[in-house]
This record gives C-alpha cells, sequence and structure tokens, in this order.
C-alpha cells in the first residue's frame, strides 16, 4: 500500500488511531500534545472525534474537483459540539466547578448537557424560544439540563449568559470559552491525519464563527508541528438571512431555514475574518434555497443525513469556482436527525396502503 492511502486508513504509523490497534478513545487523548491538558487533568469523554472523511464521488464530478466530507453528525451527540465540549467541560472540572452555562441554537446544548451529565455537574443552557430544532432539545432535556427559553434570539441569550459568572458559581461553556476552540481544532488535525497533507480548499458553515476559527487554529499549529506542509485557503459559509460577517454590520433579526446558524452577532467575528483572509479564502453567504438544494442532494446522492445548517458548506462549494482537481473538504458540522421537522417538510408523506399483497405490488410501482 501506498504512503498515501495508509495515512488514508487512519493515521501515521505509530499512532494511537483505530486502525493501529487501539481503541479510539476521543480528541483529548489523542491528541494530547497539542491540547492544553497535562497529567492531573480529568478526561471527561464520550470517546468523540475519530469521525468519518467520506469521498464524495458524484459531488467531485459535479464541481470537478475531489470533494471529501466530514461527517460529524456522526459524534456522539450529533454535531462537530463534542469536540470543544470534551475539554471545555474536562478543564471546569479540572478547576472544581460544579455548573456550567450556555446559549444555544441547540447544538450546543444537547453536547453540553451530556459531557456535564457526565462529569456530574449542574448544566444550564438558554435557547431562541420557538427555533431550535426537536433532536436538539430533546437531547438537552434528556440528559437532565435546566432549558430556559428565552424570549429572543441566540444573540440575546449570549448576552446574558456572558454575565452570568459574575453573579453566579458558573463556567461559560459556549466558544467564548478558549477551550472549545482547542478541542475543536482537532477536526483539522483528523482531515490532515486521513489525507496525508492539508486540502487545498475547507468549507464551513459559519454561525457563531467558532468552528472556522478552530479549524484554523489546528491547520495552521499543524503545519508549525511539521505535520503538514501546508494550509487550505478558508470558505466560510454564512445564511444569507443571517451573515453580519458578510454584510459587515450586526444583524438585529436573523432569519434563515438553518436554525442552527440563525446568529446575527457572532463572537468569534474577528478570528473568523482573520482565517479567511490570512488563508486566502472568504466567507461569503447561500440563500435558504441553495441549502436546501445541497441538503436534498447530499442526501440523495451522497447518502449523507446532515443538517440544513451543514448542507451551507456544499451550497457555498457548488458556487466557488474550484481549481480543476483541487483537494476540498466540506465539514457536514451535524446530523440530519437533529431537526426531524425540516427533514419530513421536505419529502412527501408516504401513502398509506391496505394490508394486501396486491395492494402493496400495485402501489410500490417497481
Ligand atoms: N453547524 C451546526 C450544525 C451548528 O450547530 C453550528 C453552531 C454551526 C454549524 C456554526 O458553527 O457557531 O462555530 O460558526 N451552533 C451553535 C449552537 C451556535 O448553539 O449549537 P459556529
Amino acid at each position: 500500500m501506498d504512503e498515501e492511502r495508509q495515512a488514508f486508513r487512519g493515521g501515521r504509523v505509530g499512532d494511537p488511531s483505530p486502525t493501529s490497534g487501539r481503541a479510539w478513545e476521543g480528541v483529548i487523548r489523542r491528541y494530547r500534545d497539542l491540547l492544553p491538558v497535562n497529567d492531573t487533568t480529568p478526561v471527561v469523554t464520550l470517546n468523540e472525534g475519530g469521525t468519518p472523511l467520506l469521498h464524495a464521488a458524484r459531488l467531485s464530478e459535479r464541481v470537478g474537483a475531489d470533494v471529501f466530507l466530514k461527517i460529524e453528525g456522526a459524534n456522539p451527540t450529533g454535531s462537530f459540539k463534542d469536540r470543544g465540549m470534551t475539554l471545555a467541560i474536562s478543564k471546569a472540572l479540572e478547576e472544581g466547578a460544579r455548573a456550567v452555562v450556555c446559549a444555544s441554537t441547540g447544538n450546543t446544548s444537547a453536547s453540553a448537557a451530556a459531557y456535564a451529565a457526565r462529569a456530574g455537574m449542574t448544566c444550564a443552557v438558554l435557547i431562541p424560544e420557538g427555533h431550535i430544532a426537536l433532536g436538539k432539545l430533546a437531547q438537552a432535556l434528556v440528559h437532565g439540563a435546566r432549558v430556559l427559553q428565552v424570549r429572543g434570539n441566540f444573540d440575546a441569550a449570549l448576552e446574558i449568559v456572558r454575565r452570568l459568572p459574575d453573579h453566579a458559581p458558573v463556567v461559560v461553556v459556549n466558544s467564548v470559552n478558549p477551550y472549545r476552540i482547542d478541542g475543536q481544532k482537532s477536526g483539522a488535525f483528523e482531515i490532515v491525519d486521513a489525507l496525508g497533507d492539508a486540502p487545498d480548499l475547507h468549507c464551513i458553515p459559519v454561525g457563531n464563527a467558532g468552528n472556522i476559527t478552530a479549524y484554523w487554529k489546528g491547520y495552521c499549529e499543524y503545519r508549525a508541528a511539521g505535520l503538514a506542509t501546508r494550509v487550505p485557503r478558508m470558505l466560510g459559509f454564512q445564511a444569507a438571512g443571517a451573515a453580519p460577517i458578510v454584510d459587515g454590520h450586526v444583524v438585529e433579526n436573523p432569519e434563515t431555514i438553518a436554525t442552527a446558524i440563525r446568529i446575527g452577532n457572532p463572537a468569534s467575528w474577528y478570528p473568523a475574518t482573520a482565517a479567511a483572509s490570512e488563508s486566502g479564502g472568504a466567507i461569503a453567504k447561500v440563500t435558504d434555497e441553495e441549502i436546501l438544494a445541497a441538503y436534498r442532494l447530499l442526501a440523495v446522492e451522497e447518502s449523507v443525513f446532515s443538517e440544513a445548517a451543514s448542507a451551507a458548506s456544499v451550497a457555498g462549494l457548488l458556487r466557488t469556482p474550484v481549481p480543476a482537481g483541487a483537494r476540498v473538504v466540506c465539514v457536514l458540522t451535524g446530523h440530519g436527525l437533529n431537526d426531524p421537522d425540516l427533514a419530513i417538510s421536505q419529502v412527501s408523506v408516504p401513502a398509506a396502503v391496505d394490508a394486501t399483497f396486491d395492494a402493496v405490488l400495485d402501489a410500490l410501482a417497481l
């Protein structure tokens, strides 16, 4: 097997990756040397990370490039948030915290609730009333978080959350917590480990802008450590109705079908623009129609059920001129099952038939 294929099968020789004979134990143990942990840091993990990097044959053909999908919906709570939450909760525990809090469009709250429960901590979450997908709300509730619906949007909720530590013994686990970014950068490490080097282009949805910041940090650190020879151009995509970075101003009332990125004042605004400009990339916007078209295309042509916000990365790729044969990675940030209502709204309801052989044969029209 040549070196590149060997790398693609799971890390370098000697790495404690799944193919080297040792079980995957989550991102802290896998990337310990590049994370702010020491021997006494408790590791609160659900064995997150180690997600598939799937080659997308039909998408590659469409755009004339070599496209890979980083399937972050395969994380324990169904999104990339687990990469950052394992570190944020571990460090909070190390520092003696008993409670954590976050504002969330859904996935952060699901992840915080799960990891806090694992650590035996109280978890409080603030979510925008009526704008959080059912699968995410269900997770936060079943893991026992104290969930409050705020009559306002994510930005209003985050503003309140940021003030709480001044008034109560609680640690904020939104991506304003630097440990979240440090954990999430492991996604970039895994991509380089799998491909043997950084891709040419990295496409990613942008909401609160923490993830694009984290991936850029990860790629830069891997290059600095001599584990990659280059870094990719970072292409971030906001939803058109929630595109403050692209529009150059705070959006007071962000609106998009992709509720995960329904954010008008991103906390990591500056580092996200720095990632785009330093890498020679850009942050652009995609319409809800483009997002939904990419969402359906991913499901039907690539068999990947991602959530709408995730599809923004592919929607963005589809409208970007790509050098022929370029190696592209699109991050699919969350699982489609997180938002069953949206999924059902995109398809026709199955017909009901009598329970007879003939009725079924007839109706199937095979
Ligand atoms: N995709 C999904 C599925 C998300 O849940 C989020 C953010 C993003 C993309 C954008 O990532 O904020 O780092 O730019 N969700 C947050 C939450 C805001 O509360 O779950 P970002």
